[in-house]
């Protein structure tokens, strides 16, 4: 294959496109070869999803097991878990999905064949799915008698706690305690919804997962990996400003990979490019996502973009409801700016952590920053010096 662009943006990169992760790699891997489920955490768009699929695809795991990756962002029930399980399963499992389908006695009757092969296919819909508890007991039986062992990665795990049924939560253990050839990966984002599953006693989940938390990759890893990446390709790019690049970001992955894709793309070959050139394709990324981003602001009420805006300026937020963050923003009620803040958490325009708010997406919060009058150059001054 013709790589085009050494910068992946998304989260299936192939081994050597693949930064780091070296000992977060191994730490996964032992933790699931031991025959332990795993709790992997991060904020936002640091690799996640990345390392998983890495590490399902390195030799321990790929030789040795099977390996399911269901993302349930975007499902609200069990009925939807049990759809997207079963659709990896019998995907994953291509030459036994006729066995597959006939441990789901449940939805016998549900299945079509393809009129050439008369192979089965797995179309239909969730909603075929009426008692998904026994339909998720026939799913996992069937892992449970695959020759090799299987690993299960759920992404975004929190969202079971929002599912409209109640006992998800209790109901999943239950089943994964009994389990001994399968084993788990859950990961996500919202780390105070995980933590509280995983770390509060009285919950289902508590102790039942080793922790991983995944940081930035470490500053100067990146940035031999990216100059090594324009060099592989007859390009070149000053060093220091990708350290540059790195602090503007605060090291989150996909933004400082989605920026070097556009300014490795724009460079020719045998070209040096520095600040400059990386400033420039930013402010290039920032305008095209300006429409996008407008809609986002003028969906939100005056008080909600301007507490928006005040963390925007401000970056890491530790107390947003001192009176000097306040005073200093002209914010007004400390009720209102709760109410905003807790409005923006919940449209995950922020987040917080341990306390403080921030911006997840770095380009809306340099866009912000920009479009208040900040040029991206004084961010990049003012994220560059002082330390
Ligand atoms: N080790 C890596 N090497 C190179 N790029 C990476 C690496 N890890 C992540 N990325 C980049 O960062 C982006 C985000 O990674 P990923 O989707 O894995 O993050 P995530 O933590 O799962 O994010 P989210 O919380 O939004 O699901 C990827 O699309 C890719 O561009
Ligand atoms: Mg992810």
């Amino acid at each position: 294959m013709q790589i085009v662009n050494p910068f992946f943006t998304t989260s299936n990169i192939p081994a050597e496109f693949f930064c780091d992760r070296i000992q977060e790699s191994e730490e996964l891997i032992r933790e699931v070869t031991n025959g332990n489920h795993l709790l992997l955490m991060s904020p936002r768009r640091l690799g996640k999803t990345g390392l998983v699929n890495h590490c399902f695809a390195s030799k321990p795991l790929f030789n040795n097991y099977n390996t399911f990756f269901i993302d349930i962002y975007d499902t609200s029930s069990l009925q939807e878990l049990c759809f997207k399980m079963g659709k990896e399963v019998f995907e994953k499992t291509k030459g036994k999905s006729s066995k597959f389908l006939e441990t789901l006695k449940s939805l016998r009757g549900e299945f079509t064949y393809d009129p050439v092969t008369m192979s089965p296919k797995f179309a239909f819909s969730f909603g075929q799915i009426h008692n998904p508890e026994h339909t998720l007991d026939e799913i996992l039986e069937y892992l449970e008698h695959l020759r090799k062992p299987c690993l299960v990665a759920i992404d975004e795990f929190q969202q079971i706690a929002e599912y409209e049924e109640k006992n998800v939560e209790a109901l999943l253990r239950s089943k994964i305690q009994r389990l001994t050839n399968t084993h788990f990966i859950f990961s996500g984002s919202e780390r105070h919804l995980l933590g509280q599953m995983f770390h509060s006693p009285a919950r289902p989940f508590y102790r039942s997962a080793g922790t991983l938390v995944l940081k930035p990759i470490e500053r100067n890893t990146y940035v031999h990996f990216a100059e090594d990446l324009f060099s592989r390709y007859d390009k070149r790019i000053d060093p220091e400003s990708i350290t540059g690049l790195y602090n503007l970001m605060e090291g989150y992955t996909y933004f400082m990979q989605r920026t070097l894709n556009e300014l490795f793309s724009a460079t020719e070959k045998r070209a040096l490019v520095g600040t400059t050139e990386l400033n420039a394709t930013l402010n290039h990324i920032l305008d095209a996502e300006s429409v996008g981003f407008s809609t986002i602001l003028a969906q939100l009420t005056k008080g909600q973009r301007a507490v928006l805006a005040a963390i925007a300026m401000e970056g890491n937020v530790k107390n947003a409801l001192s009176q000097d963050f306040l005073a200093r923003n002209r914010l007004g009620a400390v009720s209102s700016v709760q109410a905003a803040l807790r409005s923006l958490l919940k449209k995950q325009l922020i987040s917080r952590t341990e306390g403080t708010y921030y911006i997840d997406d770095k380009f809306l919060e340099l866009w912000i920053r920009r479009s208040y009058g900040k040029s991206l150059e004084e961010s990049w001054q003012e994220r560059n010096t002082g330390e």
